[in-house]
C-alpha cells in the first residue's frame, strides 16, 4: 500500500508536500500538466483492471439504490471509468469533468451521447448548469487541493434530498484526515469497505447535506 502511495505521489511532488500529504496535511495535488503528462504516459491505466472494480461497482449499486434513473455528477472523472461501469441505462443524465484533456478525450471516445458528456474543467473553477440528484466524487477528492471547500460550494448544487458518494482508497491514516474534513455537513446515509484479494481496500459513503430535504 505504501508503495502505491510513493508510486503515485512521488513522481509527481516536492519532498516538502510530499510530507504534507502523508501528515494529511494536504492532498495528493500535481499541477494539470502532470496529469496530463501522467494520463499520456498511461500511468492511470490500471483503474481499469480487476483490481479496481469493486468500488466502482459499489458506487453504482448505491446510485441504482439510492437515485435511479439519476443525475449524475462526476467530479473528477478521469477518464470515465466509473460511467463505463454504469449501463446507460442507470442514469437519465451524465456530466463527468476532469483537469485533464487527455483523460476527458478517452472518456469521450468510449461513450458519449444525448445523455452523457464529459468536459474539461478545474473543479474549483467550474458552475454547473443544473442541479443534480446524486454527486460523485471517485477517487478524486484525495487529488484535489482544498476538497472540502469544493465538496461545501457542489453540494449546493444537489436537488432536494440529492446525495454526495465518495469513495476513498484507504492508506494508513491519511484517508481518515480527508473523512474528518468533508463529511462534517453532511448525514452519513450508509458506508461500505471494499478490498480487492491484494489487499487493496476502499471506503465509499453516501452522504446527505444535514437540512436538504
Ligand atoms: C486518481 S484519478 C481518479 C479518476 C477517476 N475518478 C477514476 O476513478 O477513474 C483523480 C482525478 O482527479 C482529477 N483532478 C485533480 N484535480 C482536479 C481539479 N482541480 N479539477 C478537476 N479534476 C481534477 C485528475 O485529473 C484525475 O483524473
Amino acid at each position: 500500500m505504501l508503495i502505491r502511495i510513493i508510486f503515485n505521489v512521488g513522481g509527481a511532488m516536492k519532498v516538502k508536500e510530499f510530507i504534507q500529504t502523508l501528515l494529511g496535511m494536504r492532498g495528493f495535488q500535481p499541477e494539470q500538466t502532470t496529469w496530463e503528462e501522467q494520463y499520456k504516459n498511461n500511468q492511470w491505466n490500471h483503474l481499469h483492471q480487476l483490481d479496481e472494480l469493486a468500488h466502482y461497482n459499489v458506487i453504482r449499486g448505491y446510485i441504482n439504490f439510492f437515485k435511479p434513473n439519476a443525475d449524475i455528477l462526476d467530479v473528477g472523472c478521469g477518464e470515465g471509468v466509473l460511467n463505463r461501469e454504469l449501463s446507460s441505462s442507470d442514469y437519465n443524465y451524465y456530466k463527468g469533468i476532469d483537469f485533464s484533456d487527455t483523460a476527458i478525450e478517452n472518456a469521450r471516445s468510449k461513450r458519449e451521447d444525448e445523455k452523457t458528456f464529459f468536459e474539461q474543467a478545474d473543479a474549483h473553477a467550474y458552475q454547473p448548469d443544473r442541479k443534480y440528484d446524486c454527486i460523485v466524487f471517485c477517487e478524486s477528492l484525495n487529488c484535489i487541493n482544498n476538497p472540502e471547500k469544493l465538496v461545501e460550494r457542489l453540494k449546493e448544487y444537489l436537488k432536494p434530498n440529492g446525495i454526495v458518494i465518495i469513495s476513498l482508497f484507504k492508506q494508513l491514516w491519511i484517508d481518515k484526515i480527508m473523512w474528518n474534513k468533508v463529511q462534517t455537513s453532511f448525514e452519513i446515509i450508509d458506508k461500505t469497505t471494499v478490498k480487492n484479494g491484494k489487499g487493496s481496500a476502499w471506503q465509499c459513503k453516501v452522504l446527505r447535506p444535514i437540512n436538504n430535504s
